[in-house]
């Protein structure tokens, strides 16, 4: 049976494309999607994507996700640095979560050097742009082969 994996993007990520295309690349979300839903297909996986500009409804997706889905793939956005909400929602949370960076968060600005859920996640993933979502993927999917 196909593993579903959830995807969740946070605050400005529905901007991608026409957003800091020098920070952040020119792929819009929808390519990033459809990328996964491709990528998901050949490895057997069943992918899923949400996207919102709201903490709420994203610790809502993550509450609603228990026994929904296999793994989540995250990427915060802006809330990445601010909220213990969405901490605290991935650490109800059974299933492999890693946590996705466009841009490398760590040679940026200091206030994006820390974030919130690298400590609850198997892993964190950034600066690789788009192939970052992919990298993900294949981690949960060898994750989900061992377990
Ligand atoms: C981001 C990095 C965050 O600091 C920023 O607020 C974003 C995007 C990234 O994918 O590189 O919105 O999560």
């Amino acid at each position: 049976m196909a593993h579903k994996i959830l995807v969740i993007h946070g605050p400005n990520l529905n901007m991608l494309g026409m957003r800091e295309p020098e920070t952040y690349g020119a792929a819009t979300l929808a390519d990033i999607n459809n990328a996964l839903k491709v990528h998901g297909r050949e490895l057997d996986m069943e992918v899923t994507a949400f996207q919102s500009n709201l903490e709420g409804e994203m610790v809502e997706k993550i509450q609603q996700s228990i026994g929904v889905y296999d793994g989540l793939i995250i990427n915060p956005a802006a809330y990445t640095h601010t909220s213990i909400a969405i901490r605290d929602a991935v650490l109800l949370l059974k299933m492999p979560v890693v946590e996705v960076h466009l841009s490398n968060i760590h040679k940026r600005e200091p206030f994006r050097r820390h974030s919130y859920l690298s400590d609850v996640v198997v892993g964190q993933i950034v600066g690789f742009g788009m192939q970052g979502y992919l990298m993900a993927l294949h981690a949960i999917f060898h994750i989900l082969q061992e377990s």
